[in-house]
């Protein structure tokens, strides 16, 4: 066929991939000889930024439905929320997977080409960045502030300090947690049976002061204090208190862990989960990382002028993003033991 008789799209200009597929110059070429393997190092980076911008426009997404000041956990806004989360979940997957390929890379072939990327480094990927900071992770629990702030230019340094003052993804999830229902109303409790006739902690629901007792009842001899670990994660709010959760979001958290097979807490149930995948999988795409590092370049300083796999290890302890969700399976305790809700509190979280 004539090009110009050609109609509508085509696959090429669709995808632009004129663009695409000459975006790669390897900076051995430029300084003489191409070093072969420079072209995967260049293609397996680009691969990662474009799963990055995907992941980014999900969870910005995501981001909208919480945003509302209502979503009903019955709504499609949930369904599609979850949808999305479990998208991001499986591209880290694969993301995770791919460092197989440029484990095909042998330090030797990387040498060859190396010292001309000088001072560039993954470590200055704005979108990788822009994920943690739109997740939740904050400027003073960065490990390593100093590389940060020095390897960046000051133009995209200003855009990450910029979006760390905006409410992020957990901030959201905090507030969301903490509009859940069934509390306000008294409606749900007002046939409720206390079983225990002591309280652990003053003020607190009936519901929960059960809870609290059947919990501590539960504990071993050498896990007695968890109780104490209870009361202050769920019950307290404390300005000291590092926790990105208030009170609140956590008891709303750990009621949906609880009663989760309910129909109405499904959903919920599942977003917290996807958070807690996503922070699996980016760990372990973080630790595949320092391996691949190690194997790489031994104990030399990364091309970012950090300490290499070193700064990467404490990168990885350092940076989860929903471990106060994770910590909440601290205080859970068996199906037979939970309290039992009134009939109306399980009629409102039932379908039909
Ligand atoms: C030969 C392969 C690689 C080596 C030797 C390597 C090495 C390093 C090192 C040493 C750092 C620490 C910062 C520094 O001082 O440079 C780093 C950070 C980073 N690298 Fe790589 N890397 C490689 C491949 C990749 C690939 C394929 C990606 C995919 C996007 C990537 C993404 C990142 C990211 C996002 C960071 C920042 C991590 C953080 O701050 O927690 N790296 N890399």
């Amino acid at each position: 066929m004539k090009d110009e008789d050609y109609k509508g799209v085509y696959y090429s200009e669709y995808l632009q991939l004129d663009k695409i597929l000459d975006a790669q110059a390897p900076e051995s070429a430029k300084k003489g000889e191409e070093a072969h393997d420079e072209m995967l190092f260049i293609i397996i980076h680009q691969s990662y930024e474009l799963w990055f911008k995907q992941i980014l426009h999900e969870v910005g997404s995501v981001m909208t439905f919480f945003e509302k000041t209502k979503i009903d956990d019955s709504s499609p806004d949930l369904a599609q929320a979850v949808h999305r989360l479990e998208r991001v979940v499986t591209i880290l997957t694969a993301l995770v997977k791919q460092i197989d390929i440029i484990e095909t890379l042998t330090p030797l072939d990387f040498l060859d080409y190396r010292d001309n990327l000088r001072p560039a480094s993954g470590f200055q990927s704005m979108q990788f960045k822009i994920l943690e900071a739109s997740l939740g992770l904050r400027m003073p629990e960065r490990y390593g502030k100093k590389y940060y702030t020095s390897a960046l230019k000051d133009s995209d340094r200003i855009i990450i300090e910029e979006l760390e003052k905006k409410p992020k993804f957990i901030d959201l999830i905090n507030d969301w947690l903490e509009r859940m229902p069934f509390w306000e109303d008294n409606k749900y409790w007002q046939d409720y049976q206390r079983k225990f006739d002591y309280n652990v902690e003053e003020g607190v629901h009936d519901f929960w002061q059960d809870y609290l007792c059947t919990y501590k009842e539960s504990l071993g001899e050498n896990e007695k204090d968890n109780i104490k670990g209870l009361v202050s994660v769920c019950f307290k709010d404390d300005a000291e208190k590092e926790n990105r959760l208030s009170a609140k979001a956590s008891r709303n958290a750990l009621f949906i862990l609880l009663y989760r097979d309910y129909p109405l807490l499904q959903a919920p149930y599942q977003v917290l989960q996807n958070l807690l995948d996503i922070d699996e999988q980016m760990s372990l795409w973080r630790f595949r990382h320092i391996n691949m590092v190690r194997r790489m370049i031994g104990g030399r300083v990364g091309t970012g002028g950090s300490t290499g796999k070193d700064y990467l290890m404490e990168a990885l302890n350092k940076h989860y993003i929903f471990k106060e969700i994770a910590n909440l399976t601290s205080f859970l305790i068996e199906r037979r033991r939970l309290p039992e809700l009134c009939p109306k509190l399980i009629k409102a979280m039932s379908f039909g």
